[in-house]
């Protein structure tokens, strides 16, 4: 009986021993191919990386937030080409590099390029990419991000295509999210100004629907969220109510993700003029929230959130421009492989 039992526990312990050893490599396997899948993997929409792949470059940005300063790009040239104004997406790209010892060629306006001698986009992809590793490109024109990924013979990353995508803010934002909210899952995500252009919004809405998110957006009629975005919420059976006044929003808030009206993508000036101040978050306004609320802001700010706001705890969004840092040292490792 006794040396029944013994055989008996004996049995349990090796068939444990065993399921847990087959999980651990399975899990390593599964986090091997991920990493593998993404080597020379161009990100142009934030669909293009699965929710593993997105949560691997998570993962990384928290170590490259512990260990900033490495020389792993020591070998790599990055093209970084910007047809469009920017401050955050272009230097933290540019400070990520630099702080993993890597070398940059580029421009930052297209005026100073062959462009302006008439050549296309095709020529001068396909040009950079003999003098470089990978490209990252910002360009006013939707789809050109995705075009220069199907020419190039390197990776393409899209800094910014027009009103269409901005995959690596949403990446950035998502690292934001799950560093003030511990968590991704079940959150009520407030968006609010100009929802129609704002290509962060397309993006982090997209994101958004892997995580069971209760959507609010917040909008003036004219610059509601485009249909084509709004079906990945229908598609995921997710909850969404629209709003036109950000009050009432508020209270019931995790992350508040506010965004400029984008006078850019404006064709009628007096249009832009009419509803420019449609919402401006003031420090007021803050008095019934919810404790761990965080007020997003992919930036650019002109006069959407006041000031005053600023020293809050609840005010996020200097940091979220430095969290882009760790998530673009993350992602570059990633599709060069050498992670
Ligand atoms: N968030 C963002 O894209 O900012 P920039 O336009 O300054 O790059």
């Amino acid at each position: 009986m006794v040396v029944n039992n013994l055989l008996k526990s004996g049995f349990l312990a090796a068939f444990f021993l065993t399921f847990c050893i087959v999980k651990l490599l399975n899990f390593n396997l599964i986090a091997q191919q991920t990493y593998l899948q993404m080597k020379n993997k161009s990100l142009v929409s934030i669909n293009d990386y699965s929710k593993g792949e997105q949560l691997k470059v998570l993962e990384a940005a928290r170590e490259f937030e512990a260990n900033p300063v490495q020389t792993i790009l020591k070998d790599y040239v990055i093209a970084s080409l910007f047809f469009e104004p920017s401050t955050r997406t272009r230097l933290s790209f540019e400070s990520a590099i630099n702080r993993l010892g890597g070398k940059i060629v580029g421009f930052s306006e297209a005026a100073n390029t062959s462009v302006k001698k008439g050549e296309s986009l095709r020529d001068s992809i396909l040009t950079v990419a003999n003098y470089s590793d990978l490209i990252v490109m910002r360009n006013p024109v939707e789809g050109s991000a995705r075009f220069a990924s199907e020419i190039s013979p390197v990776p393409v990353i899209n800094a910014g295509d027009g009103s269409n995508q901005h995959p690596t803010q949403t990446l950035l934002d998502l690292y934001s999210i799950l560093k003030t909210q511990e968590t991704l899952d079940d959150l009520h995500v407030a968006f609010v100004g100009d929802l129609k252009y704002g290509r962060t919004v397309h993006s982090l809405v997209i994101a958004l629907c892997n995580y069971n998110t209760t959507f609010h957006l917040v909008s003036p009629v004219e610059l509601k969220l485009p249909s084509s975005v709004k079906m990945h919420i229908k598609e995921k059976k997710l909850a969404y109510h629209q709003y036109t006044s950000m009050e009432e929003v508020i209270p019931q808030a995790d992350i508040l993700y506010m965004t400029r009206i984008q006078k850019e993508r404006f064709s009628d000036p007096l249009e832009y003029e009419r509803i420019k101040n449609s919402y401006i978050l003031e420090k007021e306004m803050l008095h019934d929230t919810k404790r761990n609320l965080r007020i997003l802001h992919p930036m650019p700010r002109v006069n959407e959130i006041h000031v005053n706001v600023d020293a809050d705890p609840r005010a996020y969004y200097f940091q979220q421009a430095l969290n882009g840092v760790y998530v673009r040292q993350a992602l570059l490792s990633l599709i060069l492989g050498i992670r």
